[in-house]
């Protein structure tokens, strides 16, 4: 048995100014200038993409690319782009992939060291044709006082909804979800709840909390 602690949250429901959080965010759009590091991530990866013709599967905050690596498996004629801010994550070595197929080699992924914040932007100024976009165990941010933390909180959230035809968010605290639904709903979106039941884990953090016993939720958003 894994030893994750649950999630200990002071909130009782939806935090009570994500409503307010969210219609600002959509009525003010986030202009704050890129940083260096990133924009010069996104215009080398942006050269591939230009490049590829196909789908383009996007795999955020993906932590040390376990699932980048195993998106791009299962989805041989897609390129797979990983990205997260944390440069040790990013360059961990992975070897330990927990997949019954995991010596077989893939080259149809990148992980990029970026902040989703800006990267997102860019994304959409670029108009990459992302198909499938993956979330999966964001920080959760349990505190009340810390909910402009979470992603829909956050003020990129508007773009990010923008991204890719089904965006699929995984996390082990279903408030999270349920309030990513409510901030959705507030851009006439709409998502599908379920419990994740995948035989073998799609990410470290993933595996982790189902050794502890915990459920996993995914909420799945139709965006085009
Ligand atoms: C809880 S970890 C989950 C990692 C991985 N998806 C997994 O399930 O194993 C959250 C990840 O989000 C990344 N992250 C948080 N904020 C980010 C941002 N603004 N831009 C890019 N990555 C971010 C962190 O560096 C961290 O690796």
């Amino acid at each position: 048995m894994g030893d994750s602690k649950a999630i200990v949250t002071n909130q009782d429901g939806i935090h009570e100014k994500l409503e307010e959080i969210v219609l600002k965010h959509i009525k003010h759009p986030f202009k704050k200038p890129y940083q260096q590091h990133t924009q010069d991530a996104f215009d080398k990866i942006d050269k591939v993409v230009q490049g590829f013709d196909g789908e383009i599967i996007l795999d955020s905050c993906c932590g040390v690319g376990q699932s980048t690596r195993l998106l791009a498996k299962r989805n041989p004629k897609a390129l797979v782009i990983g990205v997260d801010k944390s440069a040790n994550r990013i360059n961990r070595n992975v070897d330990e992939l927990v997949n019954e197929d995991s010596c077989q080699k893939v080259d149809n992924f990148y992980l990029i060291r970026a902040d989703l914040n800006d990267f997102y932007r860019l994304v959409l100024v670029a108009k990459w044709p992302v198909t499938q976009h993956y979330v999966l165990y964001p920080n959760p941010w349990p505190k009340s006082k810390h909910v402009k933390r979470r992603w829909h909180g956050s003020a990129v959230f508007p773009d990010m909804l923008k991204i890719g035809h089904t965006m699929i968010l995984r996390s082990n605290w279903r408030l999270y979800l349920e309030e990513f639904s409510f901030a959705i709903s507030l851009l006439k979106l709409t998502g599908e709840f379920s419990t994740v039941d995948d035989k073998e884990p799609l990410t470290p953090f993933e595996a982790k909390y189902r050794a502890s016993g915990q459920e996993c939720f995914q909420l799945t958003i139709k965006i085009k």
